[in-house]
């Protein structure tokens, strides 16, 4: 556990419910990535949050909050792309020390990357910047992983 990660469950159930409301309101999948990435950013104020989509062999940046990033990742590569290849999510305490982190902000530290499934197909990667290092723990992966179920 660190000083950052962790914010309170309810914190938590609140972003999950506004979500799942919003969803049940709206059938467009890049209208609901673009209310879950404010959502999320409003909440958890991290430096940044979005989603790539995998277009081919590549992630294709969507909808996000914050600064400017890379637009294209290929499989396998940097945090995102390696999420997706091994359909699974990625907590990276430091970033300087990922193999192949690809850097679009020299301010961040610290990153989550959460494979984004639709009908078992995975679609596209949520990925969240922080300036903290160690930003993100187990429980942060396990909420984060419920939100973005509703997804689905
Ligand atoms: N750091 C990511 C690239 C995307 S940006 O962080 C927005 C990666 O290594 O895949």
């Amino acid at each position: 556990m660190n000083n950052y990660s962790a914010i309170a469950p309810k914190k938590y159930s609140e972003i999950y419910e506004i979500i799942a409301s919003l969803i049940n309101n709206e059938t467009n999948l890049i209208a609901n990535l673009a209310n879950t990435c404010a959502v999320l950013k409003e909440h958890l104020n991290h430096l940044w949050i979005g989603f790539y989509l995998v277009d081919d062999n590549d992630l294709i940046l969507g909808p996000f909050q914050g600064p400017l990033a890379c637009t294209r990742i290929p499989i396998g590569k940097g945090v995102c792309g390696t999420a997706w290849k091994n359909k699974e999510s990625i907590i990276v305490p430091n970033v300087h020390e990922f193999p192949g982190h690809i850097a679009c902000n020299s301010l961040s530290n610290a990153e989550i990357v959460i494979p984004l499934k639709k009908d078992n197909k995975i679609i596209g990667v949520l990925d969240i910047d922080s300036i903290h290092f160690n930003a993100f723990s187990e429980h942060d992966k396990e909420q984060l992983e419920r939100i973005i179920a509703l997804l689905n």
